[in-house]
């Protein structure tokens, strides 16, 4: 599943980060060397990085 359209993003991409340690929308970009563009996709990263937040917490 693709996440970021303009950068072909996808959801295993974005969990990567997540599980390297990104913990704000910027750095899954500069982890995944790209930065955005539109912006339509930060939204749905955030709901990504929330859960990954909540998951640390339990
Ligand atoms: S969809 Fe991610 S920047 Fe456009």
């Amino acid at each position: 599943m693709r996440v970021c359209l303009c950068n072909e993003l996808s959801a295993e991409a974005v969990e990567g980060a997540l599980d390297a340690g990104a913990r704000r929308v910027a750095e899954i970009f500069r982890r995944n060397a790209c930065a955005p563009v539109c912006g339509g996709c930060v939204e749905a990263i955030r709901t990504m990085l929330d859960r990954a937040r909540e998951d640390e917490r339990e």
